[in-house]
């Protein structure tokens, strides 16, 4: 195919893959919101968003892909290394920027600003223009700010959970990220796949940290605690991670053990769904506590009625609560290197059942050449992208990369290949039995073999 070729089967691609997007937005009954207006519209906290993310992911890879071969290297290579875009948005949300502008539905102008955030009101100028260039604020005349769709979306006492997760995101992800050559130049860091020597954990050590892994360190910190369990509140918005809520048929059955189940960002928003569900929320200790304080206030007639149940648990060390008919897992096992994982999938099939089904719910690193993509769509039914993007919609997965490295900054952790979860799974005397696309995320259902 010449390259003239791609063009036109991008431009073609990108033109049907909106279309597809913006009906999503119609079918909720409202239009397409301009960016430049602070308000909320019913999509962003939607959670059956299937056809919205799939739309998406061909879109986001088709634009890059475009912008890529359209332009000159230079000039992609000068946009990706000199990108300010964490730096500028961790002085907004440090500063809670978007929560000033919203006392200020016209604007406010940068002197008042800089004299509110104490930033000297020229620096700050090159900061909220850099800002309102990547559409996050709006420059409503001269020198004059207010909030738009994205800033409007992370004022800090929202309860959909994007000010904690921009919050963990500036702060112990980007920061391990700088740190991320450094340790792996490290003697021992570098070659180890331990929890305890990821970057992050690296950087904690030199700031004095003595305790093992994130968790720990969490612990030793319960401010950032805190902010990590609201910040998977919103990872369940901004992944389209309750999709789940609708994919699934959980009519079929009656009790869920969500195993590392935080706070209940999954567990609530599927109580409420799915009354007759008997469901138990296992996390580590001092989770559980504030766990059990988030249901009274949120949600105490599932309690009350015996609908939701707390239990610690150490899933390194021990199995969870016998006899559910689903174990349900989000975003635990990219937490955990290889061993440890193993051990978690272990632990968990001692308490299944013949009956039981297991619920891996993570994002899943899909292949990037078109030889393998083409293998796993025949033997389960995951397609890969159409041509000339990549297999994987490149830029259209961009989040799972994000969340991969993520996890390799955080616990020298990773997302995983569906080759890898039967691994494990394998490793544990689980049989496979149904992918669940859920566009961004995949579910990987299990039965004892
Ligand atoms: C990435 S969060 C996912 C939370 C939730 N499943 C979700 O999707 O929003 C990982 C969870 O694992 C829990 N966790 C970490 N280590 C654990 C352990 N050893 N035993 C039980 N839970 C643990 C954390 O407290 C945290 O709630």
């Amino acid at each position: 195919m010449s390259t003239n070729a791609d063009v036109e089967s991008l431009i073609s691609l990108i033109s049907s893959s909106a279309r597809v997007a913006a009906a999503e937005w119609q079918r909720t009954g409202t239009d397409v919101p301009p960016l430049s207006e602070a308000v909320t519209h019913p999509i962003d906290t939607a959670t059956d968003v299937v056809a919205l993310q799939q739309a998406l992911r061909t879109l986001e890879g088709a634009c890059e892909h475009l912008t890529t071969l359209l332009s000159p290297p230079g000039s992609v290579i000068f946009r990706r290394t000199f990108n300010p875009d964490t730096h500028l948005l961790r002085i907004a949300v440090e500063h809670k920027v978007p929560d000033i502008l919203a006392k200020h539905p016209n604007g406010l102008s940068l002197t008042e600003l800089s004299k509110i955030v104490n930033v000297p009101e020229l620096k700050l100028g090159q900061i909220m223009r850099g800002l309102a260039t990547r559409h996050v604020f709006v420059e409503v005349n001269t020198d004059i700010f207010a909030n738009n769709r994205l800033s409007h979306s992370i004022r800090s006492y929202l309860p959909n959970g994007l000010y904690a997760l921009a919050s963990r995101g500036l702060n112990e992800t980007q920061s391990a990220g700088s740190n991320l050559y450094e340790s792996l130049c490290d003697e021992s860091c570098g070659p180890s796949f331990e929890a305890k020597d990821s970057p992050f954990m690296h950087m904690a050590r030199k700031d004095g940290f003595e305790g093992n892994g994130v968790f720990g360190w969490l612990e030793a910190n319960p401010a950032r605690r805190e902010n990590y369990a609201i910040a998977m509140i919103g990872m369940g918005y901004s992944c389209g991670g309750l999709n789940v809520l609708h994919a699934f048929p959980w009519q079929n059955y009656t009790s869920v053990c969500d195993i590392g189940g935080s706070v209940g960002t999954v567990s609530m928003p599927l109580a409420r769904k799915y009354p007759h569900l008997r469901i138990t929320i296992q996390d580590r200790e001092e989770v559980t506590q504030h766990t059990i304080d988030h249901w009274a206030s949120n949600y105490p007639e599932a309690v009350a009625e015996n609908r939701a149940h707390f239990v610690p648990i150490d899933f390194l060390t021990g199995a969870p609560v016998e006899g559910c008919d689903l174990y349900y897992m989000r975003f635990i096992l990219h937490d955990w290197p290889q061993s440890d994982a193993q051990i978690i999938v272990n632990n968990v099939r001692k308490a299944m059942s013949p009956k039981s089904r297991l619920l891996i719910h993570d994002y899943m690193i899909t292949p990037l050449d078109r030889k393998s993509g083409l293998v796993e769509a025949r033997e389960h039914g995951i397609e890969p992208a159409p041509e000339p993007l990549l297999p994987n919609y490149g830029a259209g997965r961009a989040r799972a990369h994000c969340m991969d490295i993520g996890m390799l900054l955080q616990y020298n952790a990773k997302e995983r290949s569906l080759t890898e979860f039967l691994e494990l799974a394998t490793n544990a005397g689980l049989k496979f039995e149904k992918h669940w696309d859920l566009a961004e995320t995949s579910m990987l259902e299990f039965s004892i073999a």
